[in-house]
């Protein structure tokens, strides 16, 4: 099954059959189904309740009935049986059992009272009716009736009882003899009117308890009775409410499905169904111009990436977030100003993109002549002579400058992401620094997104690497419905070395603003999942990589990045021979020279003191290359400032004079190390004029130079020897693949570089232009403009929900 997130998921499946149509209908009554139950659940609970609140009601009305005829048969006949009552004290001491029976045989002829029963105030039964249950005591009734009332005397005493022939209700009432005579039948009016007990009246006497016994059974039939209505009329009301619900939602579906078919079919549309059509109608123009582009296929090129990002996302520009800054401007000794292209990675891949979309790049300003060349605004056009997108410059402090960027993104952030020899050190004051310049390299992103007061409300930001891990969550919330793509351009460690960072969860939750996290493999997708895992309340779909957090969603994914292909720079650079030996001349080389090729800045993770000594050891095993092969290594000075780098320069000079001085003879000398800046197009007759060309990172999330070295070798010839920790030998694969910690394998392998013919030379050189001319840095733009937009598509159909 298509999920939305698939690239040929069909975003709107049921505009293509009618199966689908009838699939979307099973959906539905599905749905409704659903809520039907809902309310019939909703209704037998309220039955339910009902049921109960009745029930007791009715058993309350019933007892207070009971209680009240009770108290009145035998209020009627108190005079009768008191005349006849035994009493000890009277003219007729042994009273008249034969005359009380008769009085409560006519009692029981109330068809609920089933017995009743004469008690004396000794506890023997004076009279009782035929059926009067044996196991109803007149003592334990006469005792309780002695001490149920208010005041602790005498009272009624009711009771439930069961027996053989059902539930029974049990009352004793106290027989009370009161006063005799005119006055006291004045005062007992006046007493009956204000409820006053016969009891507490002066001279009162009680002679025993009258035990009346009622029928329960007659309630409980009432009960059922009431208990049969109520569930008849739940059902009904429950049948009645599904069977309306059912049809209406069939007749709206029914209404809904013909109006669309009939939009599709081109009829008109009627008024209420408009608004909703028309999304329907910009899907699929969407979707139809998306299946058109991956039709028309073909190799990713600027204009098809221009064509993504207006067809697909409406953009007319990008605003891309990155440190490095494409174009320095330096001042020079003799006061000219100079334009530098950095020795970048990230810029080697991002200026093509820049100059295919046009927009603004926010960076840091760090040359020297930066200021005096921006305008009012901090913007710059660029490139030089062909402009064609800006460059906005955001100044920073040298504090600023020391705590951001060589403190926390690198010394700590750095190696904590590399496998190479240096620890991370996280300093307090480095994070502050962190988070400010962050915060304010997001506000001029945002900024730059509402220029001149308009802007849209939904840009496409590409923010790059580690030094901006906080500015996607800073620009979300300034800009909620931004589309934000992040890149991280270094390697993820897994989630047990990067929990080794203070605030790891920050940044996690900074990336996580993001729309798309990018990383150059899935290994590095994985460990950045396991780390959100680890670390972060979040939930993660492993099966779509997406990190689903507080409303929102962020997909994880792989491009693996690339150059801009064809490459400008190998179009500007002679052909291979005059390249060859313009550095032959240039370094004062013989003709037959064997060449080999290193091209870095000077960062230790590059493994450039391995791949010197993996040269030494080239010449210790096979001395038929001493006198004849030379390593150039192009290295340029990096992140100075930092202790490290600062001994990585010491040491690679120092192996470079040693092995030299080891090997040397005449004006041989084995390594030539030029540690300076050099621009592109230098760097590109370099890689042209060499036989083999030695990458040899320790960790490295790509590694252009190697996809420079096949885009400059456009005559088919050279052989690249390839560290197997870079991401690039996971695409380069026809590279001589080496361990560069394995000095007796790298050095076999540039033995073998050197000895290589032509024609596995060709081949090899052939089939890695192949996979650099498809997967070129226009197709991992578009791929990930693609996604953005897929993702885009998706909110917006849910917003609609
Ligand atoms: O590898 C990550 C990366 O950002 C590269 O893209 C780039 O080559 C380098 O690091 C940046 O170096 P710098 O610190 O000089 O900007």
């Amino acid at each position: 099954m298509h999920e939305w997130w698939d690239r040929d998921a069909p975003a709107f499946a049921f505009v293509r059959s009618s199966r689908t149509v009838t699939s979307g209908e099973t959906a539905f009554m599905r749905s409704i189904i659903r809520f039907v139950l809902i309310l019939v659940l909703a209704l037998a609970l309220l039955a339910w309740g009902t049921w109960h609140v009745v029930t007791d009601m009715t058993q309350g009305w019933f007892a207070r009935d009971i209680a009240l005829r009770t108290k009145l048969a035998v209020s009627g006949m108190r005079h009768s049986l008191v005349r006849l009552w035994p009493d000890a004290s009277s003219d007729m001491p042994e009273g008249d059992p034969a005359a009380i029976r008769d009085l409560l045989d006519a009692l029981t002829h109330d068809e609920r009272i089933l017995a009743a029963a004469a008690c004396s105030i000794d506890g023997t039964l004076v009279a009782v009716t035929d059926d009067y249950p044996a196991v109803i005591s007149c003592e334990e009734l006469l005792a309780a009736a002695r001490s149920a009332g208010a005041d602790g005397g005498w009272g009624d005493v009711a009771r439930e009882i069961e027996h053989q022939g059902g539930p029974l209700h049990v009352s004793a009432i106290p027989l009370v003899q009161t006063m005799r005579g005119p006055l006291a039948a004045e005062k007992r009016a006046v007493d009956e009117i204000a409820g006053v007990d016969d009891a507490s009246q002066p001279g009162a006497r009680t002679l025993g308890v009258v035990i009346l016994v009622h029928d329960l059974a007659f309630a409980l039939r009432r009960e059922q009775r009431v208990q049969t209505i109520i569930l008849g009329g739940f059902v009904v009301l429950a049948a009645a409410a599904s069977i309306a619900t059912i049809v209406a939602a069939r007749l709206a579906w029914r209404g809904w499905t013909s109006e669309v078919v009939r939009f599709l079919r081109g009829g008109g549309q009627r008024r209420e169904f408009q608004p909703i059509l028309r999304d329907v109608r910009e899907l699929i123009e969407r979707i139809g111009a998306e299946r058109a582009l991956d039709a028309d296929g073909g190799a990713w090129t600027p204009a098809r990436l221009k064509h993504t990002l207006t067809q697909h996302l409406h953009g007319e520009r990008v605003i891309m977030l990155a440190n490095r800054e494409p174009y320095v401007h330096n001042r020079t000794s003799d006061g000219s100003i100079t334009v530098l292209h950095p020795a970048s990675g990230l810029v080697t891949a991002m200026e093509p993109v820049m100059r295919a979309c046009s927009g603004v790049w926010v960076a840091h300003g760090s040359g020297s002549a930066d200021r005096e060349t921006v305008d009012a605004h901090q913007r710059v056009r660029v490139p030089p002579g062909e402009e064609s997108y800006e460059i906005r410059r955001v100044w920073l402090t040298p504090d600023q400058e020391r705590g951001y960027y060589y403190g926390f993104s690198n010394e700590g952030l750095w190696p904590l992401c590399h496998i190479a020899d240096a620890r991370p050190t996280f300093r307090h004051e480095d994070w502050e620094h962190y988070q400010r310049v962050n915060r304010l390299f997001a506000d001029a992103v945002c900024d730059e997104a509402q220029r001149d007061g308009g802007g849209t409300e939904d840009p496409i930001i590409f923010v790059q690497d580690y030094h901006f891990a906080l500015a996607p969550k800073m620009i979300r919330e300034r800009l909620p419905k931004a589309t934000i793509i992040t890149f991280w351009h270094i390697p993820w460690p897994n989630s047990e070395r990067f929990g080794i960072c203070p605030w790891a969860p920050q940044l996690l939750e900074g990336l996580l603003g993001s729309s798309i996290v990018g990383f150059h493999t899935q290994l590095h997708c994985n460990n950045f999942l396991d780390a959100v895992d680890r670390l972060l309340e979040a939930r993660i779909d492993r099966e779509h990589f997406a990190v689903h957090q507080g409303g929102r969603s962020a997909l994880v994914r792989p491009y693996p990045i690339s150059i801009e292909w064809p490459n400008r720079w190998a179009q500007e650079v002679p052909a291979a021979p005059i390249c060859r030996a313009s550095v032959l001349d240039e370094l004062g080389l013989p003709a037959d020279a064997l060449l080999g090729v290193g091209v870095d800045r000077l960062d230790y993770t590059k493994g450039i003191e391995e791949r010197l000594l993996a040269v030494e050891r080239l010449l210790e095993r096979l001395p038929e290359f001493v006198g004849r092969f030379r390593f150039i290594q192009l290295g340029a000075p990096s992140r100075t400032e930092i202790d490290r780098y600062r001994r990585l320069n010491e040491s690679v000079a120092a192996i470079a004079d040693r092995i030299n001085e080891r090997f040397r003879s005449g004006s041989y000398r084995p390594i030539l190390f030029l540690r300076a800046h050099h621009e592109p197009a230098t760097v590109f007759r370099f890689l042209r004029a060499a036989d083999v060309c030695y990458v040899s990172s320790l960790h490295d999330g790509m590694n252009l130079v190697a996809k420079e070295f096949v885009a400059a070798r456009d005559d088919e010839r050279g052989v690249l020897v390839l560290s197997h920790f870079t991401g690039a030998s996971r695409e380069l694969t026809d590279a001589l693949i080496v361990n560069p910690y394995d000095l007796e394998e790298a050095s076999d392998a540039i033995a073998a570089a050197l000895r290589m013919p032509v024609a596995e030379q060709q081949a090899r050189m052939r089939s890695m232009r192949a996979i650099v001319t498809e997967f070129n840095v226009y197709r991992w733009a578009g791929r990930m403009l693609t996604d953005a937009a897929q993702l885009r598509m998706r909110q917006r159909l849910l917003a609609t929900r």
